[in-house]
């Protein structure tokens, strides 16, 4: 199976028609929350924003925020939920729509990069490079990748064909000498009950 972007765009529109309150009572994500909710406000990326659940916590907690996805489905559906919330939420974000595979962050202008369970066109340490560009010296990347197989009972997750980001490929990607790991490694899966996630939070030296 190819995830590109007339996969989601197809999955977005689906779900979005099909499971349009599911979809806007998904709350944003509990790890990103835990781990950057002490960070002050600055300008942040949501890199594969999707619906917008985590853009919209992170605008409504102050951040200025650039979000990114390739699906035009979900950013319209993102867009009008963040204009419903009010024009002081809706004027702190930017939507793009552009693929990861080849968009790539301004470099050194995000305070907070946030890129959480996107699915990788290629290698994931180019992918976690290519957004690492991204971060200022001091601020912070957060990524999440859901793992293919469940290592407690070794079946396949939602994942499954899919690259997604790897604490080994955080780990190989970002140098040492300009990156301290908060946290990197695996966590089992908060939401639908199965498989782990690898989950990594790295500030960029200043
Ligand atoms: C599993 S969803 C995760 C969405 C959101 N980050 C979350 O945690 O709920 C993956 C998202 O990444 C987007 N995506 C996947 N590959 C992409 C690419 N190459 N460029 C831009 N967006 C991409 C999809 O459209 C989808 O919205």
């Amino acid at each position: 199976m190819s995830y590109d972007r007339a996969y989601w765009e197809q999955l977005w529109a689906k779900t979005l028609r099909d499971h349009p309150d599911k979809v806007a009572r998904r709350p944003p994500n509990a790890e990103l929350i835990a781990e950057v909710a002490s960070l002050p406000p600055g300008h942040a990326l949501d890199a594969g924003c999707g619906h917008g659940a985590e853009t919209l916590w992170l605008a409504a907690h102050g951040w200025k925020v650039t979000a990114v996805d390739f699906s035009a489905s979900a950013l319209a559906h993102a867009r009008s939920t963040a204009e419903a919330l009010g024009s002081e939420i809706a004027a702190r974000i930017s939507w793009v729509e552009g693929d990861l595979s080849t968009w790539t962050p301004p470099p050194d202008a995000f305070d907070l990069l946030v890129c959480l369970y996107v699915h990788v066109a290629g290698s994931a340490e180019a992918m976690v490079q290519r957004m690492a560009s991204g971060v200022a010296p001091g601020g912070t990347l957060f990524m999440l990748g859901h793992r293919p197989m469940d290592p407690a009972t070794g079946k396949p997750t939602a994942a499954a064909g899919q690259v997604q980001i790897s604490v080994e490929s955080a780990v190989a990607a970002l140098e040492p000498r300009a990156w301290e790991f908060a946290v990197a490694e695996e966590r089992p899966r908060a939401i639908a009950g199965t498989g782990v996630d690898a989950v990594i939070r790295a500030r960029r030296v200043p």
